[in-house]
């Protein structure tokens, strides 16, 4: 009679092996395909600060929403504990907002809710994104990195109308 043991354990250590090796094949293959093909970024450094010349360095001189082009807008925003300045912006549904953000004290969060918007706002760093408000609403903007005391209570608001 054969013993079919050892072929059995082959293939349990090969169906184990498999999935060990395909997992992590599918992940990176997920992972350059959404960054080359699809153009899916994690935020990166979009310029550099010193966090001491925020009041005198633009667009953080005069924080808030500035019209570029028809329906296109840069919004800046400064945070410091526990607020953001401006902490509400209103604008038209349709509108493309580059949303442009730095920190005066310590590392906060930067999250519009609803919309691809989470950023780092790190002090001496410029955290810059792009998005379109095609949803009328009050979009929350969250911090969502704890910076203190008051971190529960650092929000502001986007209206689109
Ligand atoms: Cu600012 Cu948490």
């Amino acid at each position: 009679m054969r013993d079919n043991s050892k072929l059995v354990g082959y293939i349990f250590e090969f169906a184990w092996i498999l999935p060990s090796v395909a997992i992590p094949v599918a992940v990176i293959t997920a992972v350059v395909i959404t960054a080359f093909a699809v153009g899916i970024r994690v935020p990166d450094v979009a310029g550099r600060i010193e966090p001491q010349a925020i009041n005198q360095t633009a667009p953080f001189d005069e924080p808030g929403l500035k019209e570029l082009a028809p329906g296109r807008y840069e919004a800046s925003f400064v945070a410091q504990i526990f607020m953001f300045t401006p902490n509400q912006i209103e604008i038209p549904a349709g509108s493309t907002v580059t949303v442009v953000a730095t920190s005066r004290d310590v590392i906060h969060g930067f999250k519009i809710v609803g919309t691809p918007v989470n950023m780092m706002l790190v002090p001496g760093q410029v955290s810059k994104m792009t998005v379109t408000f095609d949803e009328p609403g009050e979009y929350l903007i969250v911090c969502h990195e704890y910076c203190g005391g008051g971190h529960h209570a650092m929000f502001g608001k986007v209206i689109v109308k």
